[in-house]
């Protein structure tokens, strides 16, 4: 029997919020599974198939007993030596497989950054609008998330003078991210300098988030801050996985670079909690980090002819405003100018009302900017199909335009 007394979940967990995109997208196949239509911007996967050679080295894998086994904590020895040699040839840094840690997606080695970084009370800027995950995975590893915002005015990039207005004693680390979710927003390389250079002078380690390295369009490059800035070697973690750039977001792998102290205290705490990624999953991701870049580059053609449609056509809609998105598969439109307009009987004044609006009425799924520290806006995930894209944007400019 449960003790009477004392609180059944703890104060810690009890306090994580559950996942908006998650929920989005939850209520969306909800609705699909009673027979409705609905249009989904809400999950940030893409909608292709994992490439045919990834998966038939899943295939082959699977039938060589070797790999029923586990692997060593920090992930297949070939694998980690041809994840050193794909961040030579993607980003230019330089590490060797001793920095390299093999983890449960993106999202394993973000908790794991901050769980080997923070000390209870460490501060760590976050850059609003920001990816939902980064304050709770902070906060569950006892260190303070302290939130710099910005809007279109600066295309979703805070300058170096808002990120020294919130440094403080405890600031400890700076997260970076870019191309970024939820924004689609690409730091130059000059700005980037600029906010290494920042870090460096006050001793901030760096976490940079580059699991969006791939997805850029136009003129806008990626950049990886160690390399622009390479005084940062010795306090800097470098998040990244497979999961946006070969469509593999189910096969959960991701991977932690950082100086190897830090790496292998990492190391260590993984091995008590979940131990090695499938060994599978590191067989199909060492196909894909040592294979070319031709399915990424078809997928990022798609995703580029996509981003400039949801572009304009959001634009067309009259109380919405959207600027271009550079990098990733998000739009980040603005809808404060639907704010108290009278739309189907209700008369919304928030993007989250504004979203249930689109899902109740429109059957569009979209994730409201509450969600990602920035009221106003929704996130619009354009890695949906091109017909699809067509026809859930004309719904929500159907639905805002029969507003009186
Ligand atoms: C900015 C960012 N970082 C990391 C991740 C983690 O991805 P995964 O855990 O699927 O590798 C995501 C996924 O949505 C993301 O958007």
């Amino acid at each position: 029997m449960a003790p009477s007394t004392g609180n059944r979940v703890s104060a810690r967990v009890a306090a994580v919020s559950p996942s908006a995109t998650l929920a989005v997208d939850a209520k969306a196949k909800a609705l699909q599974a009673q027979g409705e239509s609905v249009i989904g911007f809400g999950a940030g996967e893409p909608d292709f198939p994992t490439p045919a050679h990834i998966v038939e080295a899943a295939v082959e894998a699977c039938r060589d007993p070797k790999t029923h086994k586990y692997t060593p904590t920090a992930g297949l020895p070939a694998l980690r030596e041809a994840l050193v040699a794909k961040t030579r040839r993607d980003s230019g840094l330089e590490v060797t497989p001793a920095q390299v840690l093999v983890t449960n997606g993106g999202k394993q080695a973000i908790a794991n950054t901050f769980a080997t970084l923070l000390d209870p009370g460490d501060e760590v800027i976050v850059l609003a609008p920001y990816w939902t995950t980064y304050p709770e995975s902070i906060v569950l590893a006892g260190g303070v998330p302290v939130v710099v915002s910005s809007d279109e005015s600066t295309g979703f990039r805070s300058p170096v003078a808002d990120l020294e207005a919130a440094r403080t004693e405890r600031t400890k680390i700076l997260l970076f991210v870019s191309p970024s979710n939820p924004t689609g927003a690409v730091y130059p390389r000059s700005e980037i300098e600029a906010i290494g250079r920042w870090a460096v002078g006050h001793g901030l380690w760096v976490v940079t988030d580059e699991i969006y390295e791939h997805l850029v369009y136009g003129s806008a490059e990626h950049h990886s801050m160690p390399v622009v800035v390479p005084e940062l070697a010795d306090t800097c973690v470098v998040v990244n996985g497979v999961a946006k750039t070969y469509a593999m977001t189910g096969w959960r792998v991701g991977w932690m670079l950082g100086p190897v102290d830090v790496i292998t205290a990492a190391t260590n705490l993984q091995s008590h909690e979940t131990s090695n990624v499938a060994n599978v999953s590191q067989r199909a991701a060492l196909a894909a980090v040592a294979g070319d870049l031709v399915a990424v580059g078809e997928m990022r053609e798609a995703f580029d002819r996509r981003r400039r449609t949801i572009h304009r056509m959001l634009n067309e809609i009259d109380g919405v405003t959207c600027i271009e998105p550079e990098g990733a598969f998000y739009a980040f439109p603005s809808v404060t100018g639907l704010y108290g307009r009278e739309i189907r009987g209700r008369t919304a004044r928030s993007s989250a009302e504004l979203a249930e609006l689109a899902i109740d009425e429109a059957k569009v799924a979209v994730v409201p900017g509450e969600a990602f520290g920035a009221p106003g806006y929704f996130r619009m995930s354009y890695a949906l199909g091109d017909d699809d894209l067509v026809e859930g944007v004309s719904r929500l400019a159907k639905l805002f335009g029969d507003a009186v």
